[in-house]
C-alpha cells in the first residue's frame, strides 16, 4: 500500500521560482544527493533540491503520490517518485494507493489509465501537452471501423492509447504482457487470428513468440523506431563484451541483433539479475541514468533518444500540478466505464512475477495490416 498520508498542515507554499538552496534544504536532500551523485551534475543540485524538499513535504499535506515511469528523469524518478515503474507497473500499483491525489509523473496515457482505475481520486499531470506518438495514431473511430471490418477477432490495444480507444477495444495490454495477452484472447475467442493496435512494431515482435496470427495498424513510437540494427552491429563491434538490451516498440530486426528484449521492467530486472559488466540499454535516454544508480558494478554506454513528450514533465512542473491542483485528467463516466473493462481484462490474467522477456533469438515474424 503506498501512502503519504498526514493531517494538512494548511500554509500557503511560493512559486517554484520563488524555493531557495538554504541549510535546511541542503540537511533534508544530501543523502539523495549522495545516491544521484553520478547522473546529476553538482552545479545542479542547488536548482534541484528545492523543488525536491518542497514535493516531499507537500505531498505529505496533499495526501498524494506521484507515480514516475522509468523514463523520467533521474532528480523525480529517485528523490519524488513513490510508485516506480513501467506501465503495468504502475496501472497495478495506482489500483492500491491509498491518496486523495495523484500525479502522474509520466505521459497523459498514463493519468487517464491511472483516472480510468481510481475514478474517485483527483489524477493530476504536469503538462497536458505530455502525449505520445503512439497515442496519437489511432482514435475511436477507426477502431470501430476495425471492429466492422473484423467482427470475429478479438482487438487486443496497447495502452498506449487514449481512453476512447480503449474503451472500444477487448483487452489491452503492455510491452510485460503483450505475448500472454494475445494468447489469452485468441484462447478465449477461439480464434487464430488477433488483431493487436497500434504499435506496427510491437505487434510484429510479439507476431515472432507466438503462432497467432497478428493484424496491426501502422502507428509506432518516434523514440524506439530510430534504432536500427545496423546500429546495434556497430556498438555490437566497438563494445563486443556488452549486453545489449532493447525494447520491443524497436523494429524487429534490432530485437534480432539484440541480447535481450523487454518492456522498462523487464530491461531494469535483467541488468539488476545479471550485473553485466557493460550494459547498451537500446531505449529512452533516462532509462541508462535511473538504472544506474541501481548498479553502480555495470558501465552503461547510452545510445539513446529523448521522448519529447516525457521530457515535459520537470520536477518544477511536478511541484507547480501538486501547489496549484493542476491540471487535472478527466475521463468521460461512460468511456471510462468501458475502458476500464478492458484494463481490468488485462490486470485479471494471470501473470508471472518477474517481466517475461522476448526471445531474441526466434525469427523475424510478419504482421499484416487492418484494411479499413
Ligand atoms: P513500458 O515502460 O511499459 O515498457 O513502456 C515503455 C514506453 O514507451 C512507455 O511510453
Ligand atoms: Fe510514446 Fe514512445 Fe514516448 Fe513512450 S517513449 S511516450 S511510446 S513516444
Amino acid at each position: 500500500m503506498i501512502s503519504n498520508s498526514q493531517p494538512s498542515v494548511g500554509h500557503d507554499w511560493p512559486a517554484a521560482d520563488e524555493l531557495r538552496f538554504d541549510a535546511g534544504v541542503r540537511l533534508r536532500t544530501d543523502h539523495l544527493f549522495g545516491r544521484l551523485a553520478d547522473v546529476i551534475p553538482e552545479a545542479e543540485w542547488p536548482l534541484h533540491a528545492p523543488l525536491i524538499d518542497a514535493i516531499n513535504r507537500l505531498k505529505a499535506e496533499r495526501n498524494a503520490v506521484i507515480l514516475a515511469h522509468n523514463y523520467m528523469t533521474p532528480e523525480i524518478f529517485h528523490c519524488v517518485g513513490d510508485a516506480t515503474g513501467d506501465s503495468l507497473k504502475l496501472a497495478q500499483l495506482v489500483a492500491q494507493a491509498d491518496a486523495d491525489v495523484i500525479v502522474q509523473a509520466g505521459v497523459h496515457f498514463m493519468a487517464e489509465t491511472a483516472k480510468i482505475l481510481s475514478p474517485e481520486k483527483t489524477v493530476l499531470i504536469p503538462d497536458l501537452r505530455a502525449g505520445c506518438s503512439l497515442a496519437a495514431s489511432i482514435n475511436g473511430a477507426d477502431v470501430r471501423r476495425i471492429r466492422r471490418a473484423y467482427p470475429d477477432y478479438p482487438i487486443v490495444t496497447y495502452v498506449n492509447t487514449s481512453a476512447e480507444v480503449k474503451a472500444e477495444s477487448d483487452i489491452c495490454c503492455t510491452s510485460s504482457n503483450a505475448v500472454q495477452v494475445v494468447e489469452a484472447a485468441a484462447r478465449q475467442w477461439g480464434t487464430d487470428t488477433v488483431v493487436m493496435i497500434p504499435d506496427e512494431y510491437l505487434a510484429k515482435n510479439v507476431a515472432s513468440q507466438t503462432d497467432i496470427r497478428i493484424l496491426t495498424w501502422k502507428g509506432a513510437c518516434e523514440v524506439h523506431e530510430r534504432f536500427t540494427a545496423d546500429e546495434i552491429e556497430q556498438l555490437r563491434k566497438e563494445h563486443p563484451d556488452a549486453m545489449i538490451i532493447t525494447h520491443p516498440e524497436c523494429p524487429s530486426d534490432v530485437l534480432k541483433a539484440a541480447d535481450f528484449a523487454g518492456s522498462t521492467g523487464a530491461m531494469a530486472a535483467f541488468v539488476r539479475d545479471h550485473s553485466p559488466k557493460t550494459a547498451i540499454l537500446i531505449t529512452e535516454c533516462s532509462m541508462s541514468d535511473n538504472v544506474s544508480v541501481e548498479n553502480p558494478g555495470t558501465r552503461f554506454i547510452r545510445p539513446c533518444n529523448l521522448c519529447p513528450h516525457m521530457k515535459r514533465i520537470t520536477l518544477a512542473g511536478v511541484y507547480e500540478s501538486l501547489r496549484l491542483l493542476q491540471f487535472e485528467v478527466t475521463v468521460d463516466a461512460d468511456v471510462a466505464d468501458r475502458a476500464r473493462r478492458s484494463v481490468q481484462a488485462m490486470l485479471d490474467l494471470p501473470l508471472p512475477g518477474k517481466p517475461p522477456a522476448f526471445d531474441t533469438r526466434r525469427p523475424v515474424a510478419a504482421a499484416d495490416y487492418v484494411t479499413v
